[in-house]
C-alpha cells in the first residue's frame, strides 16, 4: 500500500535502517503498463497457497510512462492481420525484429485493450455517417467486443479519451491482487541470485522513499518492469524547464540494469528511441501527424518530406526508406537533414491541417475539433498544452516548432533495446529463439536467467507494442511466471549476501554522507563525497558530447566511444564515493548508478556495430550506412557479474514472416 505524501521537506536518511524481509512465489517489480498486467492475471492461475508482490518505487495510480494519460492506444490490431503487424514493426525498426515474439504479441494485445473498456476507458467510436465519436457518444455507440468501430487514426492506433487511463488500469490491477500484496514508493536496487542453484533468481533487494527501511524479498520467480531509460543524455529542457522529459522521470534504466548485473543478456542496445516533438513542451506528433493529418514545414515553408531532395535520401534506405510507411528514424533524418542544410527550423503545420479539416465543418464541429487538438495533449502531456497558453499559441492560427529531442531507451515504444527472452514453444518458433530452464522447459519471455522474466520497455527486439502491447505482454508472462513457480514448488530461494551485507550495499550512499558531512559547511561541496545530483550532470555532458547526444546532432566515432568508456569507467568508480543525506537522494544515487550502466550497454552496442543502422537515432560517423552483408543480424550482450567481464556478439536474425 502506498505510504502518504510526504509532508514538507525531505526524510533524513539514518545510518541504520530498518529491515523488512518477505518471502514470496511471485514477485512483480514495477508498476507500470506490464506490472498491472501481470497483476490483473496472475491471481487467476495462482495456487491458494501461492503468493505475489508487486514493488512499484512510485504510486501505481500516476507512475511510469502513462502517468499523465494518454490519447491513443497506438496498437490494437483489430481487422488488421497479426502478419502485417509484424511486417509494420520490421520495417519501422529496420529490419532487424524479434518477429516471434510480436506475432506471439499480435495475437492477444486486444484483449487488453476489450479489458480496457471495460474498465471505463473511453474509446472513440466511429458513426455510421462517417463522425468520429468521442467521449460519453463514444461510450454509448457500444464496445469494441461488441463489434463497434474504433476512430482509426493510423492503421494500428485508436484514439481514447486517456486522461484516466493509468488510473484505470493500475485499479483493475489492486483489486486483482489486493492492496496487501503491494509496496509502492520501494525502489528495488539490485537482483539477487540464488547460492545454490546456478544462474537461476532468487529474489531483490530495495528500499523505501517514504521511511528508512530496507526491503529484502526471496521469491521463486520474478518479472522486472521497470520501463526504460530516461534523463540519461542532457535533456533539450534545461535551466527553468529542466525536469520536463518526454518520457517518463521515473524509468531509470532499472530494467537493463538490474538484469544485467545478474547476467542477463541483453539485445539490441544500440537502438535507441530520438523522438521528434514539439520543441520544449515534448508533446507527442503522432495525433498531429495521423488524425489531423499535418504536415511538416522547413524553414523555408516547404513540405519537404514529400519533395524529391527527401525521396532520393530515402532511397539510400530502401527497402525500408521506400516503404509506404517512412520508418520513425528515417523521418528524424529527414528533419535533420534540412536542419543541417541551415533549412531549419522545423515547424508542424498545425494552422493549415485544422483548416483542411475544418472545410466540412459547422461551427460547432470546428470549436470541437479544435478543443481536440488541446485535449490530445491535455489527456498525455499536459506541459505542452501549458506552454501553448504561456507562449499565446492556438494551433489553429499559429504553428508550431518540431525538433528530435534527446535520445531514450526503451522497448515497449519507437524502439526496441532490451533483454534476449524466450520465444513461445510452438512448432514454428525457431529453436535458436528458444531458452530453456533447467527442467528442459521453455518459458515464454524469460529472460537467460532461469526465473527472471520482463514484458513491455524490457523485452528486445519487440518495439511497437506500447501501452496495450505492454499489458498484454505482463499478461502473458503472469501465466509462465505461475507455471514456473508450480514447476520448481520445491526450490527455496537462499542468498548469497547476508542481511547486514544487503543493508550495507542499499544503504552505502547515506553512511559515507554521514561519515563525511560534517567535514565541511556547504553540505554539497566535500572533498569526500560526490552528491547524484553532481554525478548526474557528469553523466549528461558525458554522454551529451561523446556519446551521440544533441550537441553533435547525434553523432559519435570511434574516438569519441573510447573517451567516453574511459569516463564512465571513471564514474562508476567515482559511485562509490556518491553520497545521500535523505530518502529522495537515496534513490537518486541509485537511479544514477542504475543509468551509468545501462548507458555503457548501450555504447557497447554502438561501439560494436560497425555501422549506422538508424539513422535519425544516432550516426557512427566512422560507419556511415547499413552493411547488411555483415550486420544484419541481432547484437546481443551479456555481463559476468562474477568476472565482472562484458562479452559483445553477434546473434542471427531469423525470418519467419514473408516480406
Ligand atoms: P511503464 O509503464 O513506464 O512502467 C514502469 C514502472 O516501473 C513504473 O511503475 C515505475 O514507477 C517503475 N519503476 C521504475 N524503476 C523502478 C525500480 N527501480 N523499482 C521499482 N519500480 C520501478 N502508448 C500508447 O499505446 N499510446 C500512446 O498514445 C502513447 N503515448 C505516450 C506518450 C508519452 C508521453 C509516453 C511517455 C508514452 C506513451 N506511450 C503510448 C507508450 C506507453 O506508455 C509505454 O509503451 C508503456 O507504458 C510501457 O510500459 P512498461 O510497463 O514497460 O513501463
Ligand atoms: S506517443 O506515444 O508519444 O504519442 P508518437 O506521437 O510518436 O508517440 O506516435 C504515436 C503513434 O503514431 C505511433 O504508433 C507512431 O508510430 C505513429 N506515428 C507518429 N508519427 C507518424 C507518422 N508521421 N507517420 C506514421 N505514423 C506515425
Amino acid at each position: 500500500m502506498a505510504l502518504p505524501n510526504k509532508p514538507l521537506g525531505e526524510l533524513k536518511a539514518v545510518k541504520d535502517p530498518e529491515v523488512e524481509e518477505r518471502e514470496v512465489d511471485v514477485l512483480i517489480v514495477g508498476g507500470g503498463m506490464a506490472a498491472c498486467g501481470t497483476a490483473f492475471e496472475v491471481k487467476k492461475w495462482l495456487g491458494d497457497d501461492q503468493s505475489v508482490l508487486l514493488v512499484d518505487k512510485a504510486a501505481m495510480e500516476r507512475s511510469g510512462a502513462v502517468a499523465q494519460g494518454l490519447s491513443a492506444i497506438n496498437t490494437y490490431i483489430g481487422d488488421n492481420k497479426k502478419e502485417d503487424y509484424v511486417r509494420m514493426v520490421r520495417n519501422d525498426l529496420m529490419g532487424l525484429v524479434r518477429e516471434d515474439l510480436i506475432y506471439d504479441l499480435g495475437c492477444h494485445v486486444d484483449d487488453s485493450v476489450h479489458l480496457f473498456e471495460e474498465w471505463g476507458l473511453p474509446v472513440w467510436k466511429k458513426a455510421d455517417d462517417g463522425k468520429n465519436l468521442d467521449g460519453k457518444k463514444g461510450t454509448k455507440a457500444g464496445t469494441l467486443k461488441s463489434g463497434a468501430t474504433p476512430v482509426r487514426t493510423g492503421k494500428w492506433q485508436i484514439m481514447i479519451n486517456g486522461e484516466s487511463y493509468k488510473r484505470i488500469v493500475s485499479e483493475a490491477a489492486k483489486l486483482a491482487i489486493g492492496d496487501e500484496n503491494i509496496l509502492e514508493r520501494v525502489f528495488i536496487v539490485e537482483l539477487l541470485l540464488d547460492a545454490n542453484k546456478e544462474n537461476t533468481i532468487a529474489g531483490a533487494v530495495g528500499f523505501s522513499v517514504r521511511e528508512n527501511k530496507v526491503f529484502i524479498i526471496k521469491c521463486k520467480t520474478m518479472m522486472v518492469a521497470c520501463g526504460g531509460a530516461v534523463n540519461i543524455y542532457q535533456p533539450r529542457s534545461v535551466g527553468e524547464g529542466k525536469g520536463r522529459a518526454w518520457y517518463p522521470v521515473w524509468n531509470a534504466g532499472s530494467t537493463y540494469t538490474m538484469c544485467m548485473r545478474v547476467g542477463a543478456e541483453l539485445t539490441m542496445m544500440e537502438n535507441r528511441f530520438t523522438p521528434a516533438r514539439f520543441k520544449d513542451g515534448y508533446g507527442p506528433v503522432g495525433a498531429w501527424f495521423l488524425l489531423f493529418k499535418a504536415k511538416t514545414l522547413n524553414g523555408l515553408g516547404e513540405a519537404f518530406a514529400g519533395g524529391d531532395a527527401a525521396k532520393a535520401e530515402l532511397e539510400r534506405f530502401a527497402p525500408y526508406g521506400t516503404a509506404a510507411i517512412t520508418p520513425t528514424c528515417l523521418r528524424n533524418h529527414l528533419m535533420l537533414f534540412e536542419m543541417k542544410e541551415g533549412r531549419g527550423p522545423i515547424m508542424m503545420d498545425t494552422v493549415t491541417a485544422l483548416a483542411d479539416l475544418g472545410k466540412t465543418m459547422n461551427k460547432k464541429e470546428l470549436k470541437h475539433l479544435e478543443a481536440e487538438a488541446w485535449e490530445d495533449f491535455l489527456d498525455m502531456t499536459c506541459g505542452q498544452a501549458n506552454l501553448w497558453c504561456a507562449q499565446d499559441c492556438e494551433p489553429e492560427k499559429k504553428n508550431s516548432e518540431v525538433m528530435p529531442t534527446e535520445p531514450y531507451l526503451l522497448g515497449s515504444h519507437s524502439g526496441c533495446c532490451g533483454l534476449w527472452t524466450s520465444g513461445p514453444d510452438l512448432d514454428w518458433v525457431p529453436d535458436a529463439y528458444k531458452i530453456k530452464a533447467p527442467n528442459g522447459k521453455v518459458y515464454k519471455l524469460m529472460t537467460t536467467v532461469n526465473g527472471l522474466f520482463t514484458a513491455g520497455d524490457g523485452t528486445g527486439g519487440s518495439g511497437h507494442k506500447f501501452s496495450s502491447g505492454s499489458h498484454a505482454e505482463g499478461r502473458m508472462v503472469a501465466k509462465q511466471m505461475v507455471r514456473y513457480s508450480k514447476d520448481f514448488a520445491d526450490f527455496t530461494p537462499t542468498f548469497k549476501q547476508s542481511k547486514e551485507e544487503l543493508v550495507d550495499l542499499v544503504y552505502k550512499p547515506v553512511r559515507v554522507f554521514l561519515e563525511n558531512c560534517d567535514y565541511t559547511t556547504a553540505i554539497d561541496i566535500n572533498p569526500n563525497y560526490i552528491k547524484p545530483n553532481g554525478m548526474m550532470y557528469r553523466l549528461m555532458k558525458a554522454t551529451h558530447e561523446y556519446g551521440a547526444g544533441t550537441a553533435t546532432f547525434y553523432q559519435t566515432s570511434n574516438k569519441s566511444l573510447e573517451i567516453i568508456m574511459n569516463l564512465l569507467q571513471v564514474m562508476r568508480e567515482d559511485c562509490e564515493k556518491m553520497a545521500a543525506g535523505d530518502l529522495h537522494e537515496l534513490m537518486r544515487a541509485w537511479e544514477i548508478i542504475h543509468r551509468i550502466w545501462t548507458v555503457e550497454a548501450h555504447l557497447r552496442h554502438i561501439q560494436f556495430r560497425k555501422e549506422t543502422r538508424y539513422p535519425g537515432f544516432y550516426y557512427q560517423s566512422d560507419h556511415p550506412g547499413q552493411d547488411d552483408e555483415n550486420w544484419f543480424c541481432f547484437v546481443n550482450s551479456k555481463y559476468d557479474p562474477a568476472a565482472a567481464k562484458w562479452d559483445i556478439f553477434k546473434k542471427d536474425y531469423i525470418k519467419i514472416i514473408s516480406d
